[in-house]
């Protein structure tokens, strides 16, 4: 059986924000602006919003500390200031983190007297306020999809919540992309690229996630001698980077992602290392195991000419340094444990082979 459900009103244009206020304002008189504690603002983000929302005469509350890796602790006091606030709007800008967060904590307002342990309740209403999601990186593809990733520090885990939240508006602007660190470029572009990979080798991918697939591939490849330094980014490339990771979140939001995101939690909880730089560390190995047919294509047409190709791009762009190995015992642990993850995996899959991803990169530094 294949599906197709995208319930997102995506825009990409340059000034996407003003051109699209009376949109932001179709949904709501109050919003929330949710954002980590600079980017927003670094990138012109945040008062392209403000400037929007005042023109259409929106008030708006600020909640402006949401980490990397939010927690289910900062969900809970966005939540009460959103209350507090009485707003009818939750607009997220940023990376993965602040739009993950807008998604839960745009539950969390509507679910007003819920305690934290709904964020985790399976089967309860998903029902939320309306989102707005503003993308100011190029990996998360979070503004397409239902999926909000938290920190549970009561487990010590991170992981995505059950409920299944979609943004009603997705703003892309890919002038923001381009005011952004170059590491955070690099970072979340290997992400973009895993959600492509991961997607595509995945037992739920289908001939419309694999039409995503295909786009995403493409639109990155277009901006890949960038990330290798061979050349400085034009406006257009920042639009492709920003597509790629759009079209890389829709491809995700129909089959989920795959074992190189089930293993990067444990570095990313553990080391505080980067979601793309985790994710990234494991890419190979998925990709080396998967089916010769399947790999020469996601590699060649991104740009690369096989796997060793990829690592060498990941290890100069990203330099993810040592990796203790106790902690790539627990992140092969963490597979072994979840079959959820495993069932992903459509090609055969043991546990040497998944002893050999884990270990990919450290068998093959360049
Ligand atoms: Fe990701």
């Amino acid at each position: 059986m294949s599906s197709f459900y995208m319930p997102v009103r995506v825009f990409e244009e340059k000034d996407a924000v003003a051109h699209h206020a009376k949109d932001i304002k179709a949904l709501g008189n109050k919003a929330l602006l949710v954002t980590g504690r600079h980017s927003a603002k670094s990138c012109g983000a945040y008062d392209d919003v403000v400037e929007a929302l005042t023109g259409e005469g929106m008030r708006y509350a600020l909640f402006d500390e949401i980490e990397e890796n939010p927690s289910t602790e900062t969900i809970m006091k966005a939540r009460d200031l959103g209350v507090a606030e009485q707003v009818d709007v939750v607009i997220g800008i940023g990376g993965g983190s602040p739009m993950d967060a807008a998604k839960a904590i745009a539950l969390m307002i509507y679910h007003k007297e819920a305690d934290i342990s709904y964020l985790y309740q399976a089967d309860a209403d998903s029902h939320a306020l309306p989102i707005v999601a503003i993308p100011t990186t190029c990996g998360t593809g979070s503004e397409v999809t239902a999926v909000s990733v938290l920190t549970d520090h009561s487990k010590g885990v991170k992981k995505s919540i059950p409920h299944k939240i979609f943004a009603d508006l997705a703003l892309l602007d890919g002038t923001y992309v381009g005011r952004a660190p170059k590491q955070v470029i690099a970072n979340t572009a290997i992400d973009a690229y895993a959600h492509l990979c991961e997607s595509y080798l995945n037992t739920k991918a289908s001939a419309y996630s694999k039409m995503c697939v295909d786009a995403g591939l493409r639109t990155w490849a277009k901006s890949k001698d960038i990330l290798e330094g061979k050349r400085e980014a034009k406006e257009a490339d920042y639009n492709n980077m920003l597509r790629a990771s759009m079209f890389a979140g829709m491809a995700i939001a129909h089959t989920a992602t795959s074992l190189p995101h089930g293993f990067s939690y444990t570095l990313t909880y553990e080391l505080g290392m980067p979601h793309g730089v985790a994710v990234g560390f494991f890419l190979g190995g998925y990709l080396a195991h998967a089916d010769a047919e399947d790999r020469a294509y996601l590699l060649e047409t991104a740009g690369f000419s096989d796997v060793e190709d990829y690592r060498r791009l990941y290890q100069a762009i990203c330099r993810p340094g040592e990796v203790a190995e106790e902690l790539l015992e627990r992140a092969l642990g963490s597979i072994l444990e979840n079959p959820a993850k495993r069932g992903a995996v459509p090609y055969a899959c043991n546990e040497e082979d998944l002893r050999d991803m884990t270990y990919d990169l450290i068998n093959h530094m360049v």
